[in-house]
């Protein structure tokens, strides 16, 4: 099958994507000690995948205690922030884009990891079956997260001001713009979802009322670097981290309809397989005719399903995880129509450069 769609260039606010693959989001675990600095080796690996269409970097914490696995990069220190340079200056002299996503982890999260104190999340109520990712005096381990407190009205300001903060820092390192992580049953998608925000202030309740902490990043993320350079990343009927919704229709289509009206980059659905099949798709068409701007899909694709969904109009990109973490050169093997090469399960999280920046492209 030709593959005519993936490679036709896309615009992106004020970016031309030369084709419409995109790096997803993926935790590699492999930031600097001590203070989970960026590092020339994590900026050697964003380099190697330049050739997709748009990178977004790994989940990133935008303030302190906002962290819920070991070794996961942050951009509110000054060492995190100057580490981030050597990335973005390394993508773009390869000839790239990359958004940084930034997220606050909420829930999924251990006192070990927050210097004893509880983690925060729209109510207290333990995520079902999630793990955090602890390093003590007992090692490196996951464990289960703890139960939460929940935030106090007073406290969500400052939450808002870590993401603005954390999306000017990008911009100011030179990031091409930020995804903000609603997804995957982290805060913002802790909040906008009915399982896991029973509040009954301003932030819980209704649709709009757990739609309002979201919106209200967006839109300090958006005052603060330009709507434009703002994507969003949403993941409909994701059980992932012992998540649920009571009308996830309902819930999604209105998030749909909010974000359309801001004028963003892009919006990101992620499909975690979870859902009945027939109710994915019916989501994700609603979403589709409520949000008219640019619209990137993840989950299980590959070179012909991702054409297959360009070309009958269910997105606009597609991102590609796995596959790129042992394929820095997954465009051109697409071209090609080559062989991928076999991912190392056991070097995906943590670790130095084997099974990072070490697998082979087709030219070598
Ligand atoms: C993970 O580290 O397991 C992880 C991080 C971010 C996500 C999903 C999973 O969005």
């Amino acid at each position: 099958m030709s593959l005519d769609k993936l490679f036709t260039p896309c615009a992106l606010g004020a970016l031309t994507l030369p084709n419409r693959i995109v790096m997803a989001p993926m935790t590699r675990s492999r930031a600097g000690q001590p203070g989970d600095v960026p590092t020339a080796m994590n900026a050697t690996y964003y380099a190697q995948r330049a050739s997709a269409g748009l990178i977004v970097t790994e989940a990133t914490q935008v303030m302190d205690k906002a962290q819920g696995y070991a070794w996961t990069p942050g951009i509110f220190t000054a060492e995190q922030i100057a580490g981030w340079r050597l990335v973005t200056d390394a993508v773009h002299a390869a000839g790239g884009r990359i958004f940084l996503q930034i997220w606050h982890v909420g829930r999924i999260s251990h006192p070990a990891l927050l210097g004893g104190v509880v983690p925060m999340a729209p109510s207290a109520i333990a995520a079902e079956g999630a793990t955090a990712f602890i390093v003590d005096e007992q090692g490196p381990r996951h464990v289960p997260t703890a139960t939460p407190q929940a935030l106090a009205l007073t406290e969500i300001p400052t939450i808002i001001d870590g993401f603005a903060q954390a999306a000017r820092n990008a911009v100011a390192v030179g990031f091409d713009g930020v995804e903000v992580h609603g997804a995957n049953g982290y805060l913002l998608d802790q909040f906008l979802e009915s399982g896991s925000n029973q509040r009954s202030d301003a932030y819980g309740g209704s649709v709009e009322k757990r739609a309002r902490l979201l919106l209200e990043v967006v839109d300090a993320v958006s005052a603060a670097i330009g709507a434009e350079r703002t994507g969003v990343r949403l993941s409909p009927l994701g059980r992932f981290n012992g998540m649920s919704d009571d009308d996830p229709l309902a819930t999604f289509a209105y998030a749909a309809t909010e974000l359309d009206r801001r004028g963003l980059a892009y919006l990101h659905l992620n499909d975690q397989g979870s859902g009945e099949p027939a109710q994915k798709d019916a989501i994700w068409a609603e979403i589709r005719r409520r949000y008219r701007g640019t619209l990137i899909l993840c989950g299980g694709y590959d070179a012909d399903s991702a054409e297959a969904a360009i070309a009958s109009g269910q997105a606009d990109l597609i991102a590609f995880g796995r596959p790129y973490i042992a394929n820095p050169d997954l465009v051109e093997r697409y071209r090609r129509g080559a062989a991928l090469n076999p991912t190392d399960e056991a070097s995906i999280y943590g670790g130095a450069e084997h099974g990072y920046i070490d697998y082979p492209a087709l030219a070598d």
